[in-house]
């Protein structure tokens, strides 16, 4: 029954980030990763159409019989985990949402820059956090669009990949802000980059260790933790090459500090 695998969903590659850190939370965990890199990115798809693709991707996840399903993908789940948890009511269903009440905990009256896809920053679920923390702090989102296509091919660092960034980034750096949420599960694989950009002095927040702490939690209340040897790992992607399962291994083996 526990050894069954917890499913970790994204639009692409993105979701490896948060996979690391569940590997690293629960070793003896058995993953099953899908990536939808075909249909990627999904950030700038309407909110209809990112609903329909993970609500579909879950469907099959679920008829493979996994005890767990992490929405590894903002995204997804500003757009669809209202519509899961109501499909799926008796699931453990865990969603990834932009670390913006950790990096508020350690700025509580800073600026902080928020990094995400464009639908993640329209989306109600977003702007309600927002709310919560709007009158202590001075909040900038950023909308990055064209970051996720450079770690879906790969290309993690260099010129090109800062060009985007400084235009992306430029009206929110000054003044310098205390803090970067990186508010999309691709952005970690870019970490070098921007930090080339925004300098030494913000501090870098993400959602994975938080995500994998969730599940910890979701699991063991449920009596669904595994334990007695180290889990496997499946990657599993909707384009399915050799090339983008060979990318998804190094991404998952790649540093995240
Ligand atoms: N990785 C996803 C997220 O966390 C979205 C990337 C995309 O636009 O597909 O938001």
């Amino acid at each position: 029954m526990n050894n069954r695998p917890i499913a970790v969903f994204d639009s692409g590659l993105g979701g490896l980030s948060v996979l690391r850190e569940l590997i690293r939370v629960l070793p003896e965990e058995n993953f099953l990763y899908f990536g939808d890199s075909a249909n990627a990115p999904y950030g700038s798809r309407s909110t209809q159409e990112i609903r329909e693709l993970t609500l579909r991707h879950a469907r099959e996840l679920f008829s493979r019989g996994i005890k767990a399903l992490v929405v590894a993908c903002n995204t997804a789940t500003s757009a669809a985990i209202h519509d899961l948890r109501e499909q799926y009511p008796d699931k453990i269903i865990i969603g990834i949402e932009p670390a913006l009440k950790l990096a508020v905990s350690h700025f509580p009256a800073g600026r902080i820059l928020v990094m995400a896809t464009e639908a993640t920053l329209r989306e109600q679920k977003f702007a309600a956090l927002m709310d919560r923390y709007a009158a202590q702090c001075n909040i900038c989102k950023c909308p990055c669009p064209g970051l996720v296509e450079f770690v879906e091919r790969g290309e993690l660092s260099g010129k090109s990949v800062e060009a985007v960034l400084q235009k992306e980034l430029k009206n929110c750096l000054s003044p310098k802000p205390d803090a970067v949420v990186l508010g999309c599960t691709h952005f970690p694989f870019l970490r070098d980059a921007i930090r080339a950009v925004i300098g030494e002095k913000p501090e870098i927040f993400d959602g994975a260790d938080g995500t994998a702490k969730e599940t910890k939690r979701r699991l063991s209340e449920a009596g669904l933790l595994r334990s007695g040897s180290p889990g496997t790992v499946e990657l599993t992607n909707s384009l399915q090459t050799p090339e983008i399962l060979l990318l998804s291994e190094q991404l998952l083996s790649a540093d995240g500090h």
